[in-house]
């Protein structure tokens, strides 16, 4: 059996026939079973687009969804053989919506055939495949031009999408690109050399594949293993479960906790199947070490020199989400078995896959790919994506719904915020707040604009003055004159401002002070980003609850009225949304009572949760 493995990932835009040129390659290495190949020859004349013919592409698309709509909307990975070598092939849907499987089919590629249709030459499509493929470090391309017959095998039609794409290339850093015109359906070019392109003298798609060098040399690298697990079955029995990222492992090896540094020997290799003298990449084992130092899940363990600790990355990531990327947010930052929270702290830029070229932008739409600095919770054990694709790249899952919404290759790191450190205080919040004999807290007042917010703050505020307690007040609209009056309406805006008013609560929490903040704060996600500045009972989010008809009534500064005719853009309850609380720890209904009664049950609760005595 041929031993050289090649991933290959196949791209392209809908309908430049990618799937008839899969098929056609699984057809002629003669991987394709007796039955399915009468099972294509029927469905040919069933759904084929081949008159008379074998459609190749229905070999490929084989949920019904794709042959009603005629496209591929999932990575299908196939498996086929030459006596030269086996290939894996991940076959990447075309439709910009399904970017996000173009990344999983790419991640872990040795080669990426890319391709074109001959008769409308590069498209948008091609060209964000082209650099995503790039970015996740595949190196060598294939560019297959297709569809040649209905170019009469003309060689400048062909020789001028290769120029195309050279001017494209040369932006993508260094890259080894082969060009070859092919006409799938007939197979020209894939398998055997064309009779019908004699100006072309270069190889088959096929030699092109057995003859590319594979680039993952995960089992050449030193040993890393993301733990998954740590399995304690019973007192006897302690082992750390993953599956091995890079490099080997033997029974005797030191290996250590790269998060903590702590250092122990490999005493066992434990698999379903008994024992191992040696694990390698992809094998999933427990391992037993020789004395117990603290591993826990999401640490790595290595063999030295560890990978860096960083809480700060900067990173190309691939947003999949309708909602944006906006600088200020938190999300779920997963690489490996690791999840921290992380923060984007900064959007560098976006990159314009038609030009290649990078511009400043606020925010990352669906399928854009920007540079992005994040900030992590916690220190984490990764490398850049170019040492290692396995520690370098990661997923961003949204807080909230779980989904995942962007990948993200790293391509620099850093441990503290810059050169910045902490600084240890001897006079901290406990000294600073034991001063003024009171617990510090965040209130957290959101609601619609005019729902009282200011107005039941400032009522708490007053009594707690009365009773001797040290507070201070944070609303919106004053500090927005100040601090954040570089901030206007739109959703990013308004995620910095809730971003710098979570900081300075956090701050004034520390200063020992009882902190009131009132602001619209219209987004789950930064209401949870505030929460999580402070110690969970330091934080009451508290839901001033009137409805949007209420408020337009109200009305004090007339913005509802002007909003309704148009004149301000983004007005919350009228053209942006306002995302309720789910589970605030108090929730106030205007309709129900009068704000200083409403103050009162506030006032009420701090006693009963020991914030005030
Ligand atoms: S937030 O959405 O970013 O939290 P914030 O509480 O700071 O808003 O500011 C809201 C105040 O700004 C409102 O009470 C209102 O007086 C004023 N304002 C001006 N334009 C808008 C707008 N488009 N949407 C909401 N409030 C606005």
């Amino acid at each position: 059996m041929p031993d050289s493995l090649l991933r290959v990932l196949a791209c392209g835009s809908v309908d430049d026939g990618k799937s008839t040129l899969i098929g056609r390659l699984l057809f002629e290495c003669g991987t394709i079973p007796d039955d399915v190949m009468l099972a294509l020859e029927r469905d040919s004349k069933r759904f084929g687009t081949v008159a008379g013919g074998i459609d190749y592409a229905l070999l490929v698309d084989g949920l019904s969804a794709e042959r009603d709509q005629g496209i591929t909307i999932d990575v299908a990975y196939r498996f086929f053989e030459t006596p030269r070598r086996r290939f894996i092939l991940a076959d990447a849907p075309g439709h910009e919506q399904y970017t996000r499987n173009m990344v999983t089919g790419a991640s872990g590629s040795d080669l990426a055939v890319l391709l074109v249709d001959a008769r409308k030459g590069l498209l948008p499509q091609t060209r964000r495949h082209a650099a995503i493929a790039s970015l996740l470090g595949i190196r060598q391309l294939v560019l297959a031009v297709n569809k040649m017959d209905l170019v009469a095998f003309g060689q400048d039609v062909f020789n001028k999408i290769v120029a195309d794409f050279y001017r494209l290339s040369g932006k993508l850093g260094p890259l080894q690109v082969t060009a070859i015109p092919v006409c799938a359906r007939d197979g020209d070019n894939v398998t055997s050399p064309s009779t019908r392109m004699p100006w072309y003298s270069g190889t088959t798609l096929l030699t092109a594949l057995e003859s590319a060098e594979p680039t993952s040399h995960a089992a050449e690298r030193t040993f890393r293993m993301p733990i998954q697990l740590v399995a304690r079955p019973d007192h006897a029995f302690r082992g750390y479960a993953g599956t091995v990222a890079t490099g080997v492992i033997r029974p005797g090896a030191a290996v250590m906790n790269a998060v903590s540094g702590t250092e122990a020997r490999v005493a066992r290799i434990v698999t379903m199947d008994g024992d191992l003298d040696e694990a390698a990449p992809a094998d999933a084992i427990t391992l037993v070490l020789d004395r117990e130092i603290d591993v826990s899940r999401g640490d790595v363990l290595a063999v030295a020199p560890p990978p860096p600790l960083a809480d700060q990355v900067t990173a190309w990531v691939v947003w999949m989400d309708e909602t944006p990327l906006f600088r200020g947010r938190a999300y779920l930052f997963m690489l490996g078995s690791r999840s921290v929270v992380g923060t984007i702290t900064d959007i560098a830029n976006r990159l314009d896959v038609n030009t290649l070229t990078e511009e400043p932008v606020r925010e990352l739409g669906l399928n854009e790919i920007g540079r992005v600095t994040i900030s992590l919770a916690q220190r984490v054990a990764c490398e850049r994506y170019s040492v290692s694709r396995e520690l370098g790249g990661f997923i961003l899952i949204d807080r909230l719904t779980r989904g995942t919404v962007g990948a993200g290759m790293i391509t620099d790191l850093r441990a503290g915020a810059g050169d910045i450190y902490w600084h240890r205080l001897d006079v901290d919040k406990r000294a600073r707040s034991a001063l003024m004999g009171q617990k510090p807290a965040v209130l957290w007042f959101t609601g619609l604009s005019a729902s009282g917010k200011s107005t039941i703050a400032n009522l708490v505020e007053k009594r707690l003055h009365a009773q001797g307690r040290h507070t201070m007040s944070l609303d919106g609209d004053n500090v927005r004159h100040g601090l954040n009056r570089d901030l206007g309406f739109s959703e990013a805006d308004r995620v910095e401002n809730i971003r710098r008013v979570a900081e300075v609560s956090r701050l004034f929490v520390d200063a020992g002070l009882i902190v009131l903040v009132s602001f619209i704060s219209p987004y789950r996600a930064e209401r949870m980003l505030a929460r999580d500045c402070v110690e969970d009972s330091e934080f009451l989010e508290i839901f001033v609850d009137t409805p949007v008809e209420e408020c337009r009534r109200r009305d004090p500064k007339g913005l509802y009225a002007r909003a309704d005719a148009g004149q301000i853009r983004n007005f919350t309850g009228v053209d942006a949304p306002y995302e309720e609380p789910l589970d605030p720890e108090i929730r106030l209904p205007t309709l129900e009572a009068p704000p200083e009664v409403l103050a009162e049950r506030v006032v009420d609760e701090l006693m009963r949760r020991g914030i005030v005595g």
